[in-house]
């Protein structure tokens, strides 16, 4: 199977902890999409979603799927995104797609994390993937030296020359060079420096199950 086959894979197969008479929490990426696009099929079941991107907005709202804002809602029993890399602990790393912060509020707000993934993101040490980190722009110089203390290599995302800017307005690092041994020590210490937004350490925010796309099918794995 190809990688977008087993995407579609684990989009559909995440559907069945989709609460009927609810709104479902939805991250933000090209796995993601394929949900979205699943959940199009349960429109009429569901009350709608909490999205963690425009992006993902659009594509809700194209299908028919209402859309909330996160602040009309206390709590949602599922939260269902992709992740860039994901551990045996359920430890993720995310941002690939520059939405992670809006991604661990609407994470924060769920009950249950579901990751869905394709087998290319298991990894056995979070790092391999270049770290997303959402920043203040004015911090930039000063937040790349102190990933350079820790033996990481910090880069401003750049699109066509110019720096993404977020759906919140802000910039983006990706730091490579890191292995990541310990992640909510990690997530926690990083998460307080000035200037840093959130860090794409999904620890304090992890999975508590991972549709695994692999050649042989689905696999479930809960934490
Ligand atoms: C978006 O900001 C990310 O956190 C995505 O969840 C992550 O990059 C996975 O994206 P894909 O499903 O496109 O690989």
């Amino acid at each position: 199977m190809t990688q977008d086959e087993l995407k579609a894979l684990v989009g559909q197969a995440a559907l069945q902890y989709v609460v009927a008479g609810e709104i479902v929490g939805v991250g933000t990426g090209s796995t993601v999409n394929k949900f979205i696009d699943a959940l199009a099929s349960m429109r009429d079941s569901i009350r709608g979603a909490v999205s963690s991107s425009n992006a993902s907005t659009q594509r809700l709202q194209a299908l028919g799927i209402p859309v909330f804002d996160s602040n009309e809602v206390d709590e949602l029993s599922v939260y269902i995104d992709g992740a860039d890399e994901i551990d045996a602990n359920g430890y993720m790393v995310k941002g690939g797609g520059a939405a992670l912060t809006r991604e661990k509020i609407v994470a924060a707000q769920s009950r249950r994390f579901v990751c869905i993934a394709d087998e290319s993101k298991l990894v056995e040490v979070l790092g391999r993937f270049p770290l997303p980190v959402e920043v203040i722009p004015m911090a930039v110089r000063r937040l790349k030296r102190q990933f350079a203390a820790l033996g990481g290599v910090a880069s401003l995302r750049l699109k066509n020359g110019q720096p993404v800017v977020t759906d919140n307005g802000q910039h983006l690092l990706d730091v490579t060079g890191l292995s990541i041994s310990e992640p909510l020590r990690f997530e926690s210490e990083v998460n307080q420096w000035p200037g840093v937004v959130t860090v794409g350490v999904f620890a304090h925010q992890k999975a508590a199950v991972c549709l695994l796309g692999t050649g042989g099918g689905v696999r479930t794995i809960s934490y």
